[in-house]
């Protein structure tokens, strides 16, 4: 029997919406703030303004979801250079997550295009700006990418607890296989066995931002820089 996930609308502290799943009991996005967390726990620690500034970005978005964090990345990206390039490819395995983004209006400047994006059309280009989903288990669909190919990673599954399956080692394999050498990864948790599988599938950590919880996330690379 499928279970049909039950997603209920909710508030966050900054004032931004976001989703609970009341089937994983788990909400979409930090409660102290979605569109915040969007910012400073993903395109601020992974440098995205500074890497729009060489005219080129690609950015890996796991566990997609409302695709907050990327179109938050695309928007800094084209404030600091309105000709960069930028690719985005976005990993997510629920398509009524997707349908969502119709419902809601974060206050983050790029993401009225992403109301293009639905279960049924799962990519669009504007301009120097491409946008596309896998649709799919991301430990499945990742395999599909290239390696060395992404500049940033911006990783954020449902809780170690709640999804312990999307932080093993071996996706961590995967995420050292396609981040560039100079990319960075960044996550929300900063939970000690998540930073053991990312030292054990070879990536670097520190901590990341604290932002409106008790612990930093964590950022992570393949090699000191
Ligand atoms: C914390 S939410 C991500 C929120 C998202 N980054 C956003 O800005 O809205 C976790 C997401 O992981 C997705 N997910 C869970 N397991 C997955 C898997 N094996 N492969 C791909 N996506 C998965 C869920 O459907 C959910 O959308």
């Amino acid at each position: 029997m499928n279970i049909i996930p039950k997603l209920k609308k909710i508030i966050t502290a900054d004032n931004t919406e976001t989703f609970l799943n009341e089937t994983v009991g788990e909400s979409y996005h930090s409660q102290t703030g979605a569109v915040e967390e969007a910012l400073k726990k993903y395109a601020i620690p992974c440098r995205i303004r500074e890497k729009a500034k060489t005219g080129k970005v690609k950015i890996l978005d796991v566990c997609f979801g409302l695709g907050y964090n990327s179109a938050m990345a695309i928007s800094e990206a084209l404030a600091e250079n309105p000709h960069c390039e930028i690719e985005v490819v976005g990993l997510e395995f629920d398509p009524e997550i997707i349908t969502k983004i119709q419902e809601i209006n974060p206050p983050i400047p790029f993401y009225g295009d992403y109301k293009k994006l639905t279960p049924e059309t799962l990519r669009f280009q504007k301009e120097k700006v491409q946008v596309k989903v896998l649709l799919g288990d991301a430990r499945e669909t990742v395999k599909d990418l290239s390696e060395d190919a992404f500049d940033a990673i911006f990783f954020d599954p449902f809780s170690p607890k709640t999804a312990p399956e999307m932080w093993r080692e071996e996706f961590f394999r995967e995420m050292f296989r396609v981040l560039k050498r100079d990319g960075i990864l960044a996550t929300y948790s900063c939970a000690r066995i998540v930073r053991e599988n990312m030292s054990k599938a070879g990536l670097l950590y520190d901590d990341g931002p604290i932002v409106g919880r008790r612990g930093p996330g964590t950022i992570a690379t393949k090699w000191v820089f």
